[in-house]
């Protein structure tokens, strides 16, 4: 009886050992298997940022198709002196037109020199040499070395010193901290640069006949358009609608926006209705930058609405190579994780801050629509432009005829050129003012000045 007793404890024993060993086993299972897993998350997000800076800054998608086949513009910034056509552009030309030369590309027997003044900054040669260092922010140019120190004169040929030159998404929405000199130092990423006259370097390009093509007017009228917009500004629906003016006469360009502190925030651009930041992160690589991939929105092929491009067929794109798809994914991902950057200290007045907080918190009503910590609407965040007292004209030119609620973070950071849409307001005092107005808020003088306060806070 002991016996078996003894015998049947120890096997139960062994049993409950047994399951305890082989649970273990199986719980180290799964933990090896949550581990593995999530050691996946953790490389794949570090590869995806990584590769996502790259396309950010460096990445032209193949248009060089565009602004060196068709447009020529290399031919404009290398000059008659080396293959091209013109004086060429001097960095003290490129600088003028608010490009930004980075200081990390720069070897260290350059950056002393340029603090010297030792380097011409009014010879296009110097240009060519910056391309070549990939110095210059979001132009990413096939400098052919030899012909620069040969300075090959063969006009029109396409073997000058410029094989090709491409853009990148970094020329408009990246700047840099001057930390050398204006528009030399180290790169800001998502910056807005308000200096940029986008209009001004297109209009260099020797051939515009796409532009004309494309929009069925004559060569004065681009150039008329193209210099129109002025620093800090481009109009991403003109190759849409062909709408270049507004009904009073001024240029329906925009400014360039932040493109910091997007994760979280669901409608982008100043206009509703068009989609995420991946859907217009393929929108600008396809049909602004013009490289090579594939796009589609059957809501550009409503010619009503937008003549140009159901004219163009850019709502269903497909170049015979893509070289876009396959890197939307690492540039949202890159996007996302570009913080909206901290205003520096002694930048604002704290003590007005804070009470300014909870005006826009409370009687000035800002936070029901800029809902912080995003600063715009959890969900659908757009509005008709009667919400917030301004015409309709660029709403009108979105599918969803409406204004995004600008997320506010970073403001400090591109006060430059005004703000709303078209910078129509000059000062963050002139939009309160607007809002005091329009709402009839009835804010003192005192309240406004600490609205404005907490604006340069965020
Ligand atoms: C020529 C200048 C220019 C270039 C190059 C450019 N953008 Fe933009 N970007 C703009 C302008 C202007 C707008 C506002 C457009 C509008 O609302 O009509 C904008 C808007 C955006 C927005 C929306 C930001 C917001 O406020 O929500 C994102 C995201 C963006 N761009 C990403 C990109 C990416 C990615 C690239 C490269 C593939 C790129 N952009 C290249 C000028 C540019
Ligand atoms: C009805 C919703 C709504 C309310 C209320 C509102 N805003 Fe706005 N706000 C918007 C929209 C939409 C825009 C974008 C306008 C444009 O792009 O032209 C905007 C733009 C702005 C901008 C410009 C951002 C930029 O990048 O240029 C500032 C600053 C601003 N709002 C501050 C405020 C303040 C301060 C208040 C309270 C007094 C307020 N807003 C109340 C919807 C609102």
């Amino acid at each position: 009886m002991k016996k078996n007793l003894l015998s049947t404890i120890g096997i139960l024993a062994s049993v409950v050992f047994l399951l305890i060993y082989f649970a273990g086993i199986t719980q180290k299972k799964e933990d090896d298997k949550n581990k593995s897993f999530d050691e996946q998350i953790i490389s794949n997000a570090r590869q995806l940022f990584t590769e996502g800076q790259h396309v950010f800054r460096f990445e032209t998608f193949g248009d060089e198709i565009f602004w060196t086949n068709t447009l020529k513009l290399h031919e404009a910034i290398e000059g008659s002196r080396f293959g091209g056509v013109g004086n060429g552009l001097s960095p003290t030309q490129a600088l003028a037109a608010g490009l930004k030369v980075d200081l990390d590309a720069l070897p260290p027997a350059l950056v002393s020199r340029l603090k010297r003044g030792e380097v011409n900054l009014n010879d296009p040669a110097v240009t060519l040499e910056l391309l070549k260092l990939n110095a210059v922010i979001g132009v990413v140019a096939n400098v052919n070395t030899s012909n620069i120190l040969n300075v090959a004169n063969r006009p029109g040929s396409n073997s000058g010193a410029l094989n090709s030159i491409g853009l990148t998404c970094a020329v408009c929405h990246s700047t840099v901290d001057n930390a050398l000199a204006p528009g030399i130092g180290h790169r800001l990423d998502g910056w807005a640069n308000r200096d940029l006259n986008v209009g001004g370097i297109v209009s260099l390009a020797p051939d515009l006949s796409i532009f004309t093509q494309l929009l069925q007017v004559d060569e004065a009228t681009v150039k008329t358009v193209l210099h129109s917009w002025g620093p800090g500004k481009f109009d991403a629906e003109l190759n849409l609608d062909g709408k270049a003016f507004r009904p009073d006469g001024k240029p329906a360009a925009t400014l360039i926006p932040p493109a910091f502190g997007m994760a979280g925030v669901n409608n982008h651009t100043w206009t509703g209705g068009w989609g995420t930041v991946t859907y217009w992160n393929a929108f600008v690589a396809n049909l602004e930058l013009q490289g090579q991939g594939v796009f589609f929105d059957r809501r550009l092929n409503n010619a009503a609405h937008y003549p140009v491009a159901a004219r163009a067929g850019f709502g269903n794109k497909r170049s015979d190579t893509d070289l876009i798809t396959s890197k939307l994914a690492s540039l949202h991902f890159y996007q996302l994780a570009i913080p909206a950057p901290k205003p520096p200290d002694g930048s604002f007045d704290k003590a007005a801050a804070q009470r300014g907080q909870a005006i826009f918190n409370g009687k000035a009503t800002c936070a029901t629509c800029h809902v912080p910590p995003l600063f715009t609407e959890p969900g659908w965040n757009t509005h008709k432009p009667e919400d917030i007292g301004i015409d309709s004209f660029q709403a009108n030119r979105s599918p969803d005829s409406s204004y995004r609620t600008a997320p506010l973070k970073g403001l400090w950071t591109h006060t430059k050129r005004g703000f709303y849409h078209d910078g129509r307001f000059a000062t963050l005092r002139d939009v309160v003012n607007h809002y005091n107005d329009f709402k009839n808020l009835q804010l003192t003088e005192q309240e406004k000045t600490d609205l404005v306060e907490y604006l340069k806070s965020l």
